[in-house]
């Protein structure tokens, strides 16, 4: 948000609001903001906290967006937009000569611990079936630079992130990896999640409390 830096009477765009949190604080600042989500709940849920606010069903990977906009704001969201041309080919074109892009979002070696126990108990295939892309510094600022976007910073760093009670792992897997167990049935689906929890407590779960490795890439950009 502070990167973002958002003025009164700019519009903005953000992209994967969810909810709309993001969004109502960015309205804070006075700023014209629409959010934009593919999911139809999420923005029935952002609608109904923010009546006032302006909300788009969009993909993040094809949307157009009507009025060129001051700049763009996306906050963990990308890393499930494995089309990343498609999303900053969108972002572009959204964005006003001078407008500025700022993102944060997983970033090569995200949640490391997390594939790997999914390799250990589903087998070499977990990585094919990965919904995430976790892009380095090197392989996504010539997408962002191909796409008409000066980079002026984009770095990677660790953001371990603890969760919330002796559950917490079991949890955050089921609410995050369902493009993985739903091919199961419920019961097989508690069995690899008990697995899942096995393999990462070592790593992942220290003096009574989980914390998740994420690693985040985060950009800011001016479109030429
Ligand atoms: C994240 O990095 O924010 C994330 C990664 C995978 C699943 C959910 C969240």
């Amino acid at each position: 948000m502070e990167l973002l830096n958002p003025q009164p009477g700019e519009r903005i765009l953000d992209v994967g609001c969810g909810t709309g949190q993001l969004t109502a604080e960015i309205a804070r600042s006075g700023a014209t903001v629409t959010g934009l989500d593919n999911s139809a709940e999420m923005l029935a849920e952002a609608r109904k906290n923010y009546p006032n606010l302006a909300f788009v069903l969009g993909d993040a990977a094809s949307f157009r967006f009507p009025e060129p906009v001051d700049a763009v704001f996306s906050n963990a969201v990308l890393h499930w937009v494995k089309d990343a041309e498609g999303a900053i080919k969108s972002i572009a074109q959204a964005l006003r000569p001078g407008g500025r892009f700022v993102a944060e979002f997983g970033g090569q070696g995200n949640i490391a611990s997390v594939q790997a126990a999914l390799r250990a108990v589903l087998g070499p295939s977990a990585d094919e079936q990965s919904p995430w892309y976790y892009p380095s510094v090197g392989e996504y600022a010539p997408i962002l630079e191909a796409h008409g976007m000066e980079v002026r910073d984009a770095h990677l760093f660790d953001r371990p992130t603890p969760l919330q009670g002796e559950d917490g792992m079991e949890h955050w897997l089921r609410m995050f990896t369902q493009s993985y167990l739903r091919q199961f049935s419920p019961e097989r689906a508690d069995d690899v999640v008990s697995q899942l929890v096995d393999h990462l407590r070592p790593t992942l779960y220290h003096d009574g409390v989980w914390t998740v490795d994420y690693r985040r890439l985060r950009v800011q950009c001016v479109r030429h």
